[in-house]
């Protein structure tokens, strides 16, 4: 799969909120959440400080390479960072891929203010009005709710392709996914999450 590149890491701005590149301040605030057994919920275990650093490493690589990634969230009023919302690709080798998919994980103090389905409008503004992709999915634990309900939020549909996750042990309630999709058709057709340009108005290339 060709990933289309821009060359300035982007910077995006919504009403209460920064999705910015990540700075190595954010390392302690993200190990703290991937510690939260109640964030981590839905996956397999916690993070250690050492793989919730990694995660880091990969996406600051990925943001020098091509320019976009998942994007720490930082709150404009406060400067707090919260979490990542952002487009990646998936490495595993799922019935659906290659693809792009958005994703996020927020601190449990950030939750229930909108600001996942916030930001996760701006990433799909970025993925199909910059990068012209045609088609962004996402998936999860057929039983996180909260997850599910932002993908419904932002206008994906369930594509009812629910698969077991090889990375999920079997016999596990986590193992049962389901996958939502949305292609940029039916994103410009729902509005295509207003008409605001993007801040920089990079150019993507192929
Ligand atoms: C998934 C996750 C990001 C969703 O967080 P969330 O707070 O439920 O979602 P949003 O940020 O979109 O907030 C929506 C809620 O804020 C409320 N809200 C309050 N003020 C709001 C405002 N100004 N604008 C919009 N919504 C607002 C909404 O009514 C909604 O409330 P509800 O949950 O009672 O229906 C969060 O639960 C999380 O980080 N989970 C752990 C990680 C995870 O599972 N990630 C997905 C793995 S695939």
């Amino acid at each position: 799969m060709q990933l289309p590149t821009v060359a300035v890491p982007a910077e995006l701005p919504t009403e209460r909120l920064i999705l910015r590149p990540w700075r190595d301040a954010d390392r302690d605030a993200f190990a703290a959440l991937n510690a939260d057994r109640v964030v981590m919920e839905f996956f397999a275990s916690t993070l250690s400080r050492a793989a919730s650093d990694a995660s880091i490493d990969a996406w600051q690589k990925q943001f020098e390479q091509r320019g976009w990634s998942n994007w720490a969230v930082e709150l404009q009023a406060t400067g707090q960072f919260i979490g990542f919302v952002g487009l990646s690709v998936p490495v595993r080798v799922l019935p659906f891929t290659p693809c792009v998919e958005i994703g996020w994980r927020l601190a449990r103090s950030a939750w229930g203010q909108g600001y996942a389905t916030e930001a996760a409008r701006e990433a799909l503004r970025f993925g199909f009005g910059t990068l012209q992709l045609e088609e962004i999915v996402s998936f999860t634990a057929v039983v996180n709710a909260r997850s599910r309900a932002v993908m419904e939020r932002i206008g994906m549909h369930d594509a009812h392709e629910d698969f077991e996750h090889p990375g999920v042990s079997e016999g596990s309630p986590l193992r049962l996914h389901c996958l939502y999709r949305l292609s940029r058709r039916q994103w410009k057709e729902n509005g295509g999450g207003g008409h605001r340009p993007p801040p920089h108005a990079p150019q993507a290339s192929v």
